[in-house]
């Protein structure tokens, strides 16, 4: 499984992608605007941390001018990936790029039949959103099962599920369980995830006992 980090804020990324288990980044327009930073200045600055790819949004919603928005972003780094709404427009757009070899991210997904369409799209991505279904009462997790079978249904598909919206580390047990391919994680979820109280526990009590032996391997 594929761990992105999704945040705009390029200190945690900095740090995150330095522990060798970050595989890209998602941003969002809330997230760019939370980081205060020019929007192509900032997916530059981590295109530059990490080889995978580096979603960054159109803010366009009618196809043409989200064309014109995916050339500008496209044109700042090899490794950005181009996030397009699971609209009409978005997966004519989502279509024409992948048609061109161009990574896509089809975002905003909560719906199976949804996914099927970002499939036919060509999408390099979608997004289904976990924790903002689960937000309504209903469940992500379940989502992501039902497009991970429909996706293993057809060989042609090869749009990867990236599971979004994660807002717990028992979102990443169930996308991973399901075998989503990808988790985006808050810098904070993907930290909790290494932690149990009894590694905490069980280290002290090694630590503990070592020091009664006196002795130092370096
Ligand atoms: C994914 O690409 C989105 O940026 C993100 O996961 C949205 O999460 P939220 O529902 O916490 O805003």
């Amino acid at each position: 499984m594929k761990f992105f980090v999704d945040t705009g804020d390029i200190n945690e990324i900095r740090e995150l992608c330095d522990t060798g288990l970050v595989d890209g980044v998602t941003t969002n327009p809330s997230l760019v605007a939370s980081s205060g930073k020019d929007f192509k200045e900032l997916i530059g600055d981590i295109c530059t941390l990490t080889t995978g790819h580096v979603s960054a949004e159109v803010l366009a919603t009618d196809y043409r001018t989200m064309l014109k928005e995916a050339d500008v972003l496209s044109a700042i780094a090899d490794n950005v990936c181009i996030k397009l709404p699971l609209t009409p427009d978005g997966l004519k757009a989502c279509k024409v790029l992948s048609s061109n070899g161009i990574a896509t991210n089809v975002t905003l997904c909560f719906s199976a039949l949804q996914a099927l369409l970002a499939a036919k799209a060509g999408a390099t991505y979608v997004s289904p959103f976990i924790g903002r279904l689960d937000d309504i009462g209903q469940n992500g997790g379940d989502l992501i099962a039902d497009i991970v079978t429909i996706y293993d249904n057809y060989e042609d598909y090869n749009t990867q599920i990236l599971a979004a919206s994660i807002r717990g580390p028992q979102h990443v047990l169930d996308a991973a369980l399901s075998g989503a391919h990808v988790a985006t994680l808050p810098p904070k979820i993907l930290r909790q995830m290494s932690q149990h109280p009894l590694t905490d526990k069980g280290l002290a009590g090694f630590m503990k006992d070592w020091e009664q032996t006196g002795q130092s391997l370096l």
